[in-house]
C-alpha cells in the first residue's frame, strides 16, 4: 500500500485507528482501507454512526461558542482528533480573536495533520501526548507558552473518555487535569453510552465488538458513570443530556434518532 505524504512514517497503516475511523464517518480523507473496512463493519450493526459523530461535532462547536461567550479565551482540547470542518480553534478564534488553543492527541496522524492545518497560527499549538499522562500535557512547551493556568480554561474531553478502560482509571486523569485549572474553568465532555441508542442493546453491541476486535475497546458507560467525571464541577444548564438537547440552535425534534445516543455536558469549577 502506498503511503501518502500526510501519513507519518511511525504509523502502521495496516492497523485501523480510531481517529482515522472517525475521520471516515465524518467524510474526511485521512483514512485507509483498513479504517474504512472497520467503520463499515460497525455500521452494519449501527447504520447511524455518522449521525452520532455529526451530533458530537455540532455539540462541541456550540459548547466552544458558549465558553467564548462566557469570557473564556483558552482552550485545551485533549483527544482533539484529525482536524475536519469547524475545528475548535476556528470556532474559538472567530468568536474571540486571539483565543489560545492547544490540541492534544496520541495519534500521530491527528498530530501531524493538526500541525499542517494550524500552520503559522501563533495562538494555537499541538502536543503529542496521552490523556493518561496529565503532567506531560500540563508541562508541555505548548501549554506553558499558550495557556495561563492562573486564568480560566475550557478543558475539552470530547469523544475520548469512552476509549479509556476503567483499569486505566480515566477518573484519576480527569481529576488531575481538573485540579490544575483556575476557578471559572469549564469541562466540556461527550461520552458514548447504550442509553439513547435507537436499537436493541444486542445490536449495538455488534458495533462495540468491532472496536474490541481492533484493540481499541469502546467503553459504554451509564449516565451515572459519565456524571462522575464532573466531580468538583457545577453543571451548566441543562446538565448532562443527549447531545442535541444541550443548548440547541435548531429544533432537536428534527434530529436523526441516532443523534440522541450517549451524553454531553459542560461543568464549571467554582
Ligand atoms: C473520536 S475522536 C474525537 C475527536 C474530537 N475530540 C471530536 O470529538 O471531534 C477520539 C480521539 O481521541 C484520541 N485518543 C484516544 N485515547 C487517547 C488518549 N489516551 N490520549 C490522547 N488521545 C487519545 C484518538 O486518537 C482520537 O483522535
Amino acid at each position: 500500500m502506498d503511503r501518502p505524504a500526510w501519513a507519518p512514517r511511525s504509523i502502521d497503516i495496516s492497523v485501523p485507528s480510531v481517529s482515522r475511523i472517525y475521520d471516515y464517518y465524518l467524510g474526511g480523507s485521512h483514512n485507509f482501507e483498513v479504517d474504512r473496512e472497520a467503520a463499515r463493519r460497525a455500521m452494519e450493526f449501527m447504520p447511524g454512526l455518522p449521525k452520532i459523530m455529526q451530533a458530537n461535532r455540532a455539540f462541541m462547536r456550540r459548547a466552544v461558542r458558549y465558553a467564548a461567550d462566557s469570557g473564556i479565551t483558552q482552550f485545551l482540547d485533549v483527544g482533539s482528533g484529525i482536524p475536519t470542518f469547524g475545528n475548535v480553534h476556528e470556532v474559538a478564534q472567530a468568536a474571540r480573536p486571539g483565543a489560545r488553543v492547544v490540541y492534544v492527541d496520541h495519534d500521530p496522524v491527528a498530530v501531524a495533520h493538526s500541525q499542517v492545518v494550524l500552520g503559522e497560527n501563533p495562538d494555537a499549538g499541538v502536543v503529542a501526548a496521552d490523556l493518561l499522562k496529565p503532567r506531560e500535557i500540563l508541562t508541555s512547551p505548548q501549554v506553558e507558552q499558550l495557556i495561563d493556568l492562573e486564568r480560566p480554561v475550557a478543558l475539552l474531553l470530547v469523544a475520548i473518555l469512552h476509549f479509556v478502560e476503567d483499569t486505566d482509571d480515566p477518573y484519576a486523569a480527569v481529576a488531575e487535569l481538573s485540579a490544575a485549572l483556575a476557578p471559572g474553568s469549564l469541562l466540556v465532555l461527550t461520552h458514548a453510552s447504550y442509553e439513547g441508542i435507537p436499537l436493541p442493546q444486542g445490536r449495538a453491541e455488534g458495533a462495540v465488538d468491532v472496536y474490541k476486535d481492533i484493540r481499541n475497546p469502546l467503553v459504554m458507560r451509564s449516565r451515572d458513570e459519565i456524571a462522575r467525571f464532573f466531580e468538583g464541577y457545577d453543571m451548566v444548564e441543562p446538565g448532562l443530556v443527549p447531545m442535541p438537547n444541550w443548548r440547541p440552535e435548531t429544533a432537536p425534534e428534527d434530529e436523526d434518532p441516532y443523534a440522541f445516543s450517549g451524553f454531553a455536558g459542560v461543568g464549571r469549577t467554582s
